[in-house]
């Protein structure tokens, strides 16, 4: 699924193409929403959404996607006329439904003349659009077409000020830099000083302080240089934080006492000429419109860091954070709203509603709370327009609505280990808590601020959580690796005694300890790069919450996260031992039976499977040397190997990832020396190799944590004794490159060593290799895989381990299987020749329509492979089946309900292997 920001980014260029669009061609028309519908992920014709469809009795919709919406197109000249246009629309979406069908009308009605854009709703709002924009603003508007990632996502039609926003956010930014560089106080007194500027600016914008003391302070500063803001807007700060009424005179005659912590040390700070000059631009902005989601976020990406701030820093788009807080807060909420039909069930459901507390415990600048807090208060509004709806169908006298209760921020807790984050997560608080009161009506008093000392700062993985309803958020990525680089040896002693799964991503052990602290029937919604759904990261997470009592109700499996072109995350949204099972499930936008800790539907997931016996003990990790100085050059090879003794069993081919990708013949292009599981005086044996190794490898040895790590210096770290045993007696064996878009088998020469970053495969015969290269293996080892990036990445436990052989096999199909396998080593091994280059460019040539020839023995291939198993040949080109009929057949025979010996194993190897 796209994220916001790809979705944007993609409408840009489509903007740039568009922009001076001026014809009136038909076809055009169709190429435009094609490429308009593909930037939110669809591809138009798969989703089912029709260009000129006739059955309406009203004409023709120029694109009718059922149950989606109707786009109706008019040619760019009609573009500041679209009103003329409207009847039409609208007449097409009146005639759409079709009961005989049970087929209702689309929820959306989009006019659009190429430069302009009309959003209708009409079953809700029939009498005008709900956002009217022109092609420039598309990108920015993209919230209000956000029906066209065909998926359950809602456009949001709030009024968006993101520009303004940002603009707002650059003057405050390049203010604070001005001084930061100045040096005019120190960083946390700048910090606190353009925070107190920030909210008075606000303030003055809304209301709360009258006479726009900041402006005029500042125009009197201009005007007498002789006077300096450190005591002028000093004095305005002590101000605002004092409770008593004396000294509001002059230019502080419209102010009132602030408080919220906020002003509890006014920071004061002297500004030159230059910078009460930005302050006045600041102040020309009309800061009711700032929209509080993004200005947190810039805010943070300046203050939050000593860094130089990158404008067009990146921020957590509203629609991803939607997709927590809708599925955790939103729509369990509006379920039982729904289903509070007297007047006493709505009241209690108004009290539970403002009872209700959120914790983000990685809250940042307080976006996802933000959210949160406006989607609540939406939601109050609501319960209480029912009480008044309830009470008239029942002739009942409503409620004085004075007398009610509304939201309250406090209920809004956070936890962020920057002290910054948490004032700027306060700060845009109270700001959403004021514009909220304008759109849902009054709340508590804006004055004095509310108290947000729910929002705290410290180490959420230290502290206790404070008790809340439902927990939100997207706590931190940090690779296992870099967290002990970021956090110092005793802190990863302490987490692995806290938490007792070892060192893992950083954000896991967020999802861990939200499970635990959610009680009984408790909602969490949390975004974790998607490690979370993948092996070792999966077992310390998702797997932990899932048999700990959690229901997995709506998720993404993987989408690419903002800002950070690396990380792709997944946002799980899940119950704690939810009273009955949830009947409804959103995988990836689309309904599904069930969501398993993989983020797969139970259907197409891999993680029940069990490893089975006779599989045991092929398939290995190449041995890691955790330590560089075992690989040597070419020069140095040749010289040990020139020297008198066996240096040959020790020095080694060594043959690495890229190796199998990229080399001609998939050969080796390092050497390393491997002394294998010898013992040290059986490598004394080969002194020239062990001086390297002493020199080379020890010392870095001796600064490993682990002791037979350090004991062991000659040896690799992990010289895998089962892999060395499995291969004693064959002349080759089979590798495959770990990462990478596909997964790529080659035959190694026993004499070459396998790296770490590839895996091996004991089996020298090329029917094993037709298996492995076929489709159906394919599908399953990328199944059960973890993935670097969005790439898939073979694991042998649950990859190959699970993997259920086709069994029996008779010798004619083996024969057939092996032939092909032969057939496609001899031809890509020719193809590569040819053209000097390896396995990976010759299948992107393949992929791109080159060497059908290759194409053809893979196709014949993976027939012969499905023939074994019975299927029928399709299912080779569905990986989705494919799965599902393995997982069956590996459930049957872990049951014992079928034969499996697919390699005729000796029993006394069954036995090693158990
Ligand atoms: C991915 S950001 C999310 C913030 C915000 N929701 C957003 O979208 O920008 C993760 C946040 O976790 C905070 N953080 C990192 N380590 C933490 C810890 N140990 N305890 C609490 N917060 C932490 C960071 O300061 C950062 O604000």
């Amino acid at each position: 699924m796209r994220s916001g920001e790809e979705i944007q980014g993609d409408l840009r260029s489509f903007v740039a193409r568009w922009q001076d669009y001026s014809g009136t061609e038909r076809s055009e028309a169709q190429t435009f929403l094609n490429e308009l519908i593909q930037c939110y992920g669809p591809d138009r014709k798969a989703v089912g959404a029709r260009f000129e469809d006739a059955h309406t009795a009203s004409g023709i919709m120029d694109l009718h996607w059922p149950a989606v919406c109707i786009i109706e197109m008019k040619a760019p000249r009609h573009a500041d006329k679209l009103a003329e246009h409207r009847k039409q629309a609208l007449d097409y979406w009146h005639s759409s439904d079709d009961a005989a069908l049970n087929r209702a009308a689309p929820p959306y009605v989009v006019l659009c003349a190429f430069q302009r854009f009309e959003v209708w709703e009409p079953g809700r709002f029939p009498s005008a659009p709900r956002a009217d924009f022109t092609l420039d603003k598309l990108p920015e508007n993209y919230e209000k077409l956000l029906f066209l990632t065909g998926t359950e996502q809602e456009p949001l039609f709030g009024d968006s000020f993101k520009e303004l926003t940002a603009e707002a956010a650059k003057v405050v930014a390049g203010l604070y830099q001005t001084l930061l560089q100045r040096k005019a106080a120190a960083p946390e007194t700048l910090r606190s000083f353009l925070l107190q500027i920030v909210w008075c600016l606000f303030a003055e914008d809304l209301g709360m302080l009258e006479g726009h003391p900041i402006q005029r302070i500042v125009e009197d500063l201009i005007r007498h240089p002789e006077r300096s803001s450190y005591g002028e807007l000093g004095t305005l700060f002590d101000v605002l934080n004092d409770p008593t009424d004396y000294g509001r005179h002059g230019v502080l005659r419209g102010t009132r006492y602030v408080n919220g912590s906020l002003f509890a040390q006014a920071a004061k700070v002297h500004l030159d000429a230059s910078d009460l000059a930005m302050l006045v631009e600041a102040a020309q902005f009309d800061w009711r419109k700032v929209d509080p989601t993004i200005f947190g976020a810039l805010m943070e990406g300046c203050l939050g860091h000593d860094r130089r701030w990158e404008l067009g820093a990146h921020y957590t788009h509203e629609v991803d954070i939607m997709k927590i807080v809708r599925p955790t807060i939103l729509e369990p909420w509006r379920q039982r709203i729904d289903g509070a039909n007297t007047l006493a069930d709505v009241r209690r459901a108004l009290d539970e509603l403002c009872a209700f507390r959120v914790l983000d415990p990685s809250c940042g600048c307080g976006n996802f709370l933000y959210v949160a807090y406006r989607e609540l208060r939406c939601l109050e509004h609501e319960l209480k327009e029912r009480l008044v709806r309830v009470a008239q169908q029942t002739g009942m006298q409503a409620p004085d609505p004075h007398g009610l209760p509304y939201y309250p921020l406090a209920n809004l807790r956070g936890i962020d280990i920057e002290p910054t984050a948490v004032l700027i997560a306060r700060v845009t608080l109270w700001m959403g808590q004021r514009q909220m009161m304008d759109r849902f009506g009054p709340a508590e008093p804006a004055l004095p601020l509310v108290d947000l000392s729910g929002i705290q700062a410290g180490d959420a993985l230290e502290r206790p959580w404070p008790t809340a309803d439902c927990i939100i958020g997207n706590p931190p990525f940090l690779g296992a690796s870099h967290v002990r680089a970021a956090r110092g040896a005793a802190y990863i002693e302490r987490l692995k005694a806290t938490f007792n799964v070892g060192v893992k991503d950083y954000c896991v052990y967020w999802f861990r300890k939200a499970h635990d602290h959610l009680g009984a029937g408790r909602r969490a919604g949390l975004v974790g790069t998607n490690s979370i759904s993948q092996n070792l990261g999966r077992s310390a997470s998702l797997d932990y919450i899932v048999s700990k009592g959690g229901v997995i109700t709506d998720a993404i499996s993987t989408q690419k996260w903002p800002g950070e072109a690396k990380v792709h995350v997944s946002l799980v949204n899940w119950i704690k031992e939810p009273p009955t099972q949830p009947t409804a499930y959103i995988l990836d936008g689309q309904p599904v039976t069930g969501i398993t800790a993989e983020l797969r539907t139970p259907e197409r997931s891999v993680g029940t499977a069990r490893p089975l016996r006779a599989n045991l003990g092929k398939a290995f990790e190449g041995p890691s040397p955790k330590a560089d100085g075992f690989v040597i050059t070419k020069d140095e090879a040749d010289r040990l190997l020139n020297l008198p003794g066996p240096y040959a069993d020790v020095v080694r081919p060594y043959l690495g990832s890229a190796d199998v990708a990229r080399d001609v013949h998939q050969r080796p292009s390092r050497w390393a020396i491997d002394f294998g599981v010898m013992p040290l005086e059986a490598a004394m044996r080969y002194p020239e190799a062990l001086t390297i190794v002493r020199e080379r490898v020890k010392p870095v040895r001796e600064a490993n944590n682990r002791a037979a790590y350090r004991r062991n210096w000659w040896q690799f770290a992990e010289p895998r004794r089962g892999l060395r045993q499995a291969l004693h007696g064959l002349e080759r064996y089979i590798v495959m490159g770990r990462h990478g878009k596909r997964l790529l088998f080659a035959w190694a020469d026993i004499r070459t060593l396998a790296s770490d970053a590839t895996k091996v495969f004991a089996f020298d015969d090329d029917y094993s290799m037709g298996v492995l290269s076929s489709r159906t293996h394919e599908a399953w080892g990328t199944r059960g895989s973890s993935s670097i990036k969005a790439d898939p990445r073979y694991t042998t436990t649950t990859s190959f381990d699970t993997f259920p052989w086709p069994f029996p096999v008779t010798d004619q199909q083996r024969e057939r299987i092996a032939d092909a396998s032969r057939a496609i080593t001899s031809r890509r091994q020719a193809s590569c020749v040819a053209n000097n280059f390896g396995l990976t460019a010759l299948y992107n040539a393949v992929d791109e329509g080159a060497y059908t020839d290759l194409k053809a023995v893979h196709n014949e291939l993976d027939d012969a492979v499905v023939a074994v198993y019975g299927w029928p040949k399709a299912v080779a080109h569905e990986p989705d089946e494919v799965v599902r009929r393995l997982l069956a057949l590996n459930l049957d025979i872990v049951a014992g309900a079928r034969n499996y010996d697919p390699f005729d194993t000796p029993t006394e190897l069954t036995l090693i292997a158990e």
